[in-house]
């Protein structure tokens, strides 16, 4: 078991009707707030006008700053800054799901770069000393982002998606029922987003933490078990409720508590197909996960007793060799995915291997791959995405 600090600064505000703390939120840093939503996606659910009467009725003064992509882009983390800076922000009121939440946070912190490329500093994991507060209405149950200080920025100009530590939202306001809406392909990518914030961590060479992987085994089997239902029912309040929770402990870092970090190889992975093709990010995971397991599998027997555990406690499965039983837990995973709907390989995708050897390249650069729970070469990664396709 290894040492650990837990510090979370950001308090949740999770349930029907939390909206209601807004107001008193944002009072704690200032009137003047700058608005970040996507694609309008607030505007068909009616949260925009819910969210605007408060802050009217509150007597503040909102800057909008709209059209945040799916895989945010520096672009509008420059636009935002700028935003800021002209309008005297006191605080960024974020609401969408993670993308838009990444790019506040980005954007919180940029106000305050001390220099004129906002992607350097992104890319040089540039150590804060002070970010505007930040404040979040989230509406779609994925990455967590809502729980944690990390945020990731695509720049399509040079084909990278980073990953960096910004800031913690001061204040996230969790409720289920918004994210009543979101489509059957983005409940099914964002559930297997969470799966796979679990099991970055779940498969490390750490045996001996029973509190985090109970945790983590918990939240995988809350999301087996709410998915399916969140797809048959959209506004099903337990399930949307239970996927939120599972969320936002999902990347809180808890669930890898007192174990030995593995470097998150499928979120590497993923990265650059997202870079390269804009993809969405759990679906990417989703593909990628079964065979990097299968990989590593084969790759080290000494894998093989966590993968039975996986089956056996995630999975309810039981018979047969430990070789058979750690496959069949994998091919339980591929199964869920494919049956929640999301594509099965890159060819669906209209991927093909043209990019494999540069991302490959990019990826050996940039993640930490030597430390993995089995160290990935880039042979390795080019074969992890050719069984992909
Ligand atoms: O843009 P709008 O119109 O809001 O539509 C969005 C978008 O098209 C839509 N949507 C969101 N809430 C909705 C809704 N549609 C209907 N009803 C609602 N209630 O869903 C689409 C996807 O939204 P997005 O915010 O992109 O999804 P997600 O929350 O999955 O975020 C993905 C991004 O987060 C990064 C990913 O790489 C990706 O860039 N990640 C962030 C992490 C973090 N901060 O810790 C960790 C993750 O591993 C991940 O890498
Ligand atoms: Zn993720």
């Amino acid at each position: 078991m290894e040492n650990f600090v837990h510090s979370i600064p950001t308090e949740l505000y999770f349930g029907k009707g939390q909206i209601s703390k807004l107001g008193d939120a944002l009072n704690r840093f200032g009137k003047r707030v700058l608005l970040t939503y996507g694609g309008g996606s607030i505007k068909k659910m009616g949260l925009y006008d819910e969210v605007m009467k408060i802050l009217s009725e509150g007597g503040f003064t909102v800057v909008e700053c709209d059209g945040i992509e799916p895989n945010p882009r520096i672009e509008s983390v420059i636009k935002g800054v700028k935003l800021c800076k002209e309008n005297n922000i006191d605080v960024v009121l974020s609401v969408g799901g993670g993308s838009t939440l990444d790019c506040s946070k980005a954007i919180a912190c940029g106000v305050y770069f001390e220099g004129d490329d906002l992607w350097k500093m992104v890319k040089s994991e540039w150590k804060l000393k002070k970010a505007l507060p930040l404040v979040d209405i989230l509406t779609l149950s994925a990455t967590g982002s809502e729980f944690d200080g990390a945020g990731v920025i695509s720049n399509m100009a040079t084909d990278e998606k980073i990953g960096a530590m910004f800031t913690y939202p001061a204040v996230s306001i969790c409720d289920p029922t918004y994210t009543f809406s979101v489509s059957k392909y983005q409940t099914a990518a964002g559930s297997a987003d969470i799966m796979s914030h679990i099991m970055e961590g779940y498969f490390s060479r750490t045996d001996d933490c029973d509190i985090s992987d109970g945790i983590a085994e918990t939240v995988l089997k809350t999301v087996i078990k709410n998915l399916p239902l969140a797809l048959r029912e959209p506004d099903n309040y337990t399930a949307r409720g239970n996927l939120m929770m599972a969320s936002s402990v999902a990347c809180s870092g808890i669930p890898e508590y007192g174990k030995q970090g593995t470097g998150w190889p499928c979120h590497g992975l993923e990265h650059e197909l997202s870079a390269f093709y804009d993809i969405t990010h759990g679906v990417g995971l989703a593909i990628l996960t079964p065979r990097w397991m299968r990989h590593i599998l084969k790759k080290d027997a000494s894998t093989t007793g966590r993968f039975v555990r996986f089956a056996k406690n995630v999975w309810g499965l039981s018979g047969g060799s430990e070789e058979v039983l750690a496959l069949k837990g994998i091919y339980a995973l591929e199964s869920f995915f494919k049956e929640s709907g999301i594509a099965s390989n890159l060819t669906e995708l209209n991927i093909t291997e043209e990019y494999f050897g540069k991302m490959a390249d990019h990826l050996e650069a940039e993640a930490d791959l030597k430390n993995a729970y089995v160290p990935l070469t880039k042979e390795d990664i080019i074969e992890i995405y050719k069984a992909c396709l």
